[in-house]
């Protein structure tokens, strides 16, 4: 028979090691109350995200207000094929703009667009004029993919030293 000190450290082992790991994981919005207060970045109304597009990622940006998808490769892959379908044809294939601004460049048309969250806020609620808002049309997580790409772009744009 196993004895109960043994027995005990079995218990721990086996369940106080993934609650504990789990405890000090990525955050989950139990975690963040509140969550970011996204707003729209033309006249400040709330933006609210549906439940049903509330993914792991999703919700971990509205914790941290980081893209939690920004270094992943396959996020960015993803994303690439979504910005050439949404969102080339006004800010062209390498990001520099044409009928709608640079987005590789430091210069934003809201103070707020420099954060990632600003630039959420831009492409899930619009800007003015033909700047639609992407919300209703691409769940909230391909617009964390599509800045993964973005942020892709900025990184070439910075290496060719025309930032
Ligand atoms: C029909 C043209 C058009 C399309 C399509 C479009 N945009 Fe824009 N975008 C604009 C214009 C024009 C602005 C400036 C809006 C303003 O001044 O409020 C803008 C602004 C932005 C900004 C803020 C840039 C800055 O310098 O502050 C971001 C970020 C952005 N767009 C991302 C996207 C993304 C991502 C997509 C695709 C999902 C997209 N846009 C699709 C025209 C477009």
């Amino acid at each position: 028979m196993i004895p109960i000190p043994l027995f005990g450290w079995l218990v721990v082992l086996l369940f106080g090691v993934p609650l504990a790991a789990s405890a000090s994981g990525d955050p989950t919005p139990s975690d963040c109350t509140p969550a970011i207060a996204l707003r729209s970045v033309v006249d400040d109304r709330p933006l609210v995200i549906p439940e049903e597009e509330v993914t792991d990622a999703v919700a971990a940006f509205l914790c941290t207000g980081r893209n939690p998808l920004a270094a992943s490769e396959e996020a960015a892959e993803r994303g690439r094929e979504l910005y050439r379908r949404n969102c080339q044809i006004c800010h062209a294939e390498d990001g520099d703009g044409r009928m709608g601004p640079s987005l590789i460049d430091d210069v934003w048309m809201y103070d707020r667009v420099a954060s990632e969250v600003g630039r959420f806020e831009i492409i899930y609620g619009g800007g003015v004029g033909v700047m639609r808002a992407f919300k209703g049309k691409l769940p909230a997580e391909d617009i964390l993919a599509i800045m993964a790409y973005i942020g892709k772009l900025r990184e070439r744009a910075a290496g060719d030293g025309r930032e």
